[in-house]
């Protein structure tokens, strides 16, 4: 394949990545980005072998066969509530690949045209320090990231005194390290680079708890696209280039969208140390009552209702409960009901997931609504229906400045004439805080599973 003919077919599978990524960002458009996502990666992977550079394949064939199956076999197998972790696991990839092709780089400069060992040209040096150093970072940060997200380390902030001097030495320490490696190419000061960062992404991380997590993941998202990125200018691949800044670049935007959704300073989650309290069950509850029914009563108030706003969370992706909800409201809306639904920009445990077990139910796109659309609403509707939510609609986020969640904007459900809230117990969400919209007078509680809740209230409105 000639240079030209390369260049051109670089150019067209960047444009499906712009085009994929413009489709993701609506349910309506989301399956055309997928496939324009898969053309562009199909294209690349393409002409990335048919170029005059790839002399074997075996070594390239064994890689995307292993890596391949594991990929299908994960995605297959993954629940849709793990893949926060998933994601997090990929990223620690990304962030080891950027290393390694940073080191092969290094040791072998004159296979991929960048001088000779000792003589490296200098440019090179400095994508490769800031390559090697994202990608350490990335690495051992998604690392900590994915063990928080699975429970195998405490999701609580880990701090302790001095953590801000001691991140902000080590951040000084490699930028000087990477000039030193610039100006003497010492293969120990490479590793220096390497070791600082991999310390520097766990201790960025640890600190993090909470209700930060989904910030962390789309800022490592960002971090894998420049580490890709870095590796690009190793490898003088123009595509690797382009799609590590749009992966880095819209991984940075959503972070801050997310961080305006949660009233976050992005600097501050960064710094860390939010949304690591813990409140169970019995502590949440005190000398305080709660209004509890079941499936006859919320049967009873939704059939003489006007208007119904559902407020799904991750209780109801853990319940798999999209199907028997979206049967429950094709009742309901069969007997004149309103139905809508409500979306927190932070709901469950990845962006956009409610829009996915929605969107997989075929509940309709007109019916779907995010926070700021929506939260006027409340007001003039007869039911808030929280479904496997907790965090999303405490509003504690509104009044309790003492709150980790304080700022957080929330679904105003204690607006509406009556709140059912249906969940196993009172114990507490992910950022670990107690709710005192389950004590309001106007709050019946549904004790159970969100989607039996959903069976038998449909059971009892047949
Ligand atoms: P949460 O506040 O985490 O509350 C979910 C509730 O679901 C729990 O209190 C739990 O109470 C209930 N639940 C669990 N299994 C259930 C089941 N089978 N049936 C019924 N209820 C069940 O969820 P949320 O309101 O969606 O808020 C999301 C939280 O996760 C926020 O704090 C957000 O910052 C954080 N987070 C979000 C993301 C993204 S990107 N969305 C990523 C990571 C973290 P019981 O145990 O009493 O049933």
């Amino acid at each position: 394949m000639t240079d030209n003919l390369a260049a051109l077919c670089y150019l067209a599978a960047s444009v499906c990545f712009i085009l994929a990524l413009r489709g993701l960002s609506s349910p309506v458009t989301a399956r055309r980005g997928n496939a324009f996502g898969i053309t562009g990666m199909t294209l690349a992977i393409a002409t990335t072998l048919a170029s005059p550079g790839v002399l074997a394949f075996e070594f390239i064939l064994a890689g995307l066969a292993i890596g391949g199956s594991i990929g299908t076999v994960l995605a297959r197998k993954i629940k849709m509530t793990a893949l926060p972790q998933l994601i997090a696991a990929f990223h620690s990839l990304v962030g080891l690949a950027a290393v390694f092709v940073a080191a092969a780089a290094f040791y072998t400069p004159e296979a991929y045209g960048i001088g000779s060992p000792g003589a490296i040209r200098a440019a090179s040096l400095v994508e490769m320090g800031l390559g090697t150093a994202i990608g350490a970072v990335t690495f051992t940060g998604s690392i900590v990231a994915f063990g928080k997200l699975q429970g195998l380390v405490t999701s609580n902030p880990l701090v302790f005194p001095g953590q801000h001097a001691i991140n902000a030495t080590l951040g000084a320490l490699l930028v000087a390290a990477i000039i030193y490696l610039c100006l003497n190419q010492s293969p120990g000061v490479f590793w220096f680079v390497v070791a600082i960062s991999l310390v520097l992404g766990v201790l960025m991380i640890v600190p993090i708890g909470g209700a930060d997590m989904p910030v962390v993941i789309s800022m490592l998202n960002s971090y894998s696209g420049w580490a890709a990125c870095g590796i690009g200018f190793t490898l003088t691949n123009n595509l690797l280039i382009v799609t590590g800044a749009l992966v880095g670049s819209s991984g940075a935007i959503l972070s801050y969208v997310m961080c305006k959704g949660m009233n976050r300073s992005f600097v501050s989650v960064i710094l860390g140390g939010f949304g690591g309290e813990t409140a169970g069950p019995g502590q949440a509850a005190g000398d305080r009552t709660v209004k509890t029914g079941g499936a006859d009563d919320a049967a009873f108030i939704m059939r003489n209702a006007g208007s119904i706003i559902v407020i799904p969370g991750y209780g109801f992706a853990v319940a798999q409960a999209q199907h028997a909800l979206r049967e429950m409201c094709a009742i309901l809306k069969a007997q004149g009901v309103k139905v809508r639904y409500a979306i927190h920009p932070v709901a469950g445990r990845m962006p956009g997931h409610m829009n996915v077990l929605l969107a997989e139910a075929k509940v309709a796109y007109d019916e779907v609504f995010e926070l700021e659309d929506i939260n006027r609403e409340f007001a003039q509707t007869d039911v808030a229906f929280v479904i496997g939510a907790n965090d999303v609609v405490n509003p504690a986020a509104k009044t309790d400045s003492a709150s980790p969640i304080f700022g957080m904007p929330v679904l105003d459900a204690e607006d509406a004439r009556t709140v059912l809230f249906c969940k196993r117990s009172l114990a507490s969400g992910y950022a670990g805080v107690d709710n005192p919209l389950f004590y309001r007078d106007n709050t019946m509680m549904l004790f159970g599973d969100a989607k039996k809740m959903c069976e038998n209230i449909v059971k009892a409105l047949g």
